[in-house]
């Protein structure tokens, strides 16, 4: 009978030291996810800005399809398109002003030191 309290002990010994590890894992480490350009911006680039300002799409305007023409040029970017529609120089040109979420990517890539990836 003592055996097996004391395997049972010994179970949920490792079953508690397992989980408890694991649990610390989790805590010590939160990865937060800085913003960068290959994840969250260059999608709405290609979606929003195109085909003016996508080469490759035939846009003659300033080239916004490569990872250093958009940091070089962030500030303007966040200017125009916070812009109201119809103003002069907002951006995207003529179009529908980006949703909220795709204006804070810019900004919030900004803040987090326009990492490539
Ligand atoms: C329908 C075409 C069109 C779309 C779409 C468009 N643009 Fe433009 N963009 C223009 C034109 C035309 C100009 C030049 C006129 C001006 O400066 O206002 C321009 C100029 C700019 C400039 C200044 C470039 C310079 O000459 O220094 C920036 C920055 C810019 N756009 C950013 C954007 C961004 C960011 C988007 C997407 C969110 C976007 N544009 C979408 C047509 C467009």
């Amino acid at each position: 009978m003592k055996k097996v309290i004391s395997v049972s002990v010994m179970a949920l010994a490792v079953l508690v030291l397992t989980n408890c590890s694991n649990g610390k894992k989790v805590a010590a480490a939160p990865v937060v996810a800085k913003t960068n350009y290959t994840t969250d911006v260059q999608t709405i680039v290609m979606a929003k800005c195109s085909p003016c300002h996508i080469p490759a799409k035939g846009g003659n305007k300033l080239a916004l399809d490569n990872y250093a023409s958009v940091k070089n040029n962030i500030d303007d970017i966040i200017h125009r398109i916070e812009l109201t529609p119809g103003t002069r120089g907002f951006m995207p040109f003529k179009g529908q002003k980006l949703s909220d979420a795709e204006i804070n990517a810019f900004k919030k890539w900004k803040e987090d030191g326009l990492g490539e990836k």
